[in-house]
């Protein structure tokens, strides 16, 4: 075996190439996969011990001068990997696709900056809930509407598991494993069982806020909303508070902001008001901080709930809500 190595070394010594096939041909017998060295490494296992201590120096040799010969006869004939000088540096470059935050993502990350300023922490909750955290807890009368088929995907029924309809759901959660103080906002996807529309989806995006403390007033739920609205629209945003009705809040109050296109004189997207809708909102109703175990003699709070997609639309002067969900890049591109 130990001549069979010396004349392998001799050979490779003396290899010269004169083209990229006969360069080929040397890679492949010594360096290749099935090559001839390995095939002696293999062999060399089985070699008595004494012989091996002359023989391992040698195979040792032959591997190295063979890495080094294919360096040398591909170098010689111009294969292998180019210099520098030859890259032509008039060629245009390779452009990458670089991607673009999504509008609701932006706007979300807004919302919660601002919301971070004042105080408020960011939560989270599930988009698969039950009926409690959803509608009960939330003092949703039995027969109310917005528990029937038409609005809600039912995952189960009986114990009813279903996609949320708000992001009402964490506020919850969050009474549940959190004792007053709170001071959070909640973001979060939702689903209803709507026919998709330009001013209606089947899932959006809302944040949800909740403040529960001892003494929390009306005044500070309208001026937190209003800090909000001139950050988020502009210094000289007037907000405006209109009676509703939301089973979980009472009173409860819709939030519109003066519409910061026409400057409260009347245009489109303000349909003529001068005001444009922003959020619902309100005082915790007693019974949900109760069924939240809260002692509502002790604590108040109020609440709010704001849809994304609505403050994107606002913002940007968009008029259909399909455009945030259909991926055209001609869209998206302009964030
Ligand atoms: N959950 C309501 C909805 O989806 C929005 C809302 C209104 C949330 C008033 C609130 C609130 O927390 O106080 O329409």
């Amino acid at each position: 075996m130990l001549d069979k190595v010396k004349s392998l070394i001799s050979e490779v010594e003396n290899a010269v190439a004169k083209t990229e096939e006969e360069v080929e041909n040397f890679r492949l017998r010594f360096i290749g996969r099935n090559n001839i060295i390995n095939d002696l490494f293999e062999d060399f296992k089985q070699v008595p011990g004494d012989q091996k201590r002359e023989l391992g120096p040698e195979l040792n040799k032959l591997k190295n001068l063979a890495q080094s010969k294919l360096k040398e006869l591909s170098s010689s004939i111009g294969t292998g990997r180019k210099s520098s000088g030859d890259v032509d540096v008039t060629l245009p470059g390779a452009y990458g696709t670089e991607g673009s935050i999504h509008p609701i993502s932006q706007v979300r990350s807004r919302i919660i900056e601002i919301f971070e300023r004042q105080g408020f922490n960011v939560e989270d909750g599930p988009e698969v809930d039950n009926d409690w955290n959803n509608f009960t807890a939330l003092n949703f009368p039995e027969n109310h509407p917005a528990r029937e088929m038409q609005d809600t995907y039912f995952i189960e029924k009986n114990p009813d598991i279903l996609l949320r309809t708000h992001t009402s759901n964490v506020q919850v959660r969050l009474m549940n494993k959190k004792k007053p103080p709170i001071r959070s906002i909640m973001p979060g996807r939702v689903y209803r069982n709507e026919a998709i529309s330009a001013r209606a989806h089947c899932f959006f995006h809302q944040v949800e806020g909740l403040v529960v403390g001892e003494n929390i007033s009306f005044k500070d739920l309208k001026n937190t909303l209003y800090h909000f609205s001139k950050e988020m629209f502009g210094k000289d945003t007037k907000i405006r508070l209109r009676p509703s009705y939301f089973p979980f809040t009472e009173p409860s109050a819709e939030i519109d902001i003066s519409c910061f296109i026409c400057g409260g004189e009347g245009c489109k997207i303000c349909k003529q008001t001068g005001w444009v809708e922003i959020a619902g909102s309100g005082m915790v109703d007693p019974n949900v901080l109760e069924y939240c175990g809260i002692d509502s003699t002790m604590y108040s709070g109020f609440a709010f709930g704001m849809g994304i997609e609505r403050v994107t639309m606002l913002k940007y002067q968009l008029d259909d809500l399909r455009l945030f969900s259909e991926n055209d890049i001609r869209f998206l591109k302009q964030f």
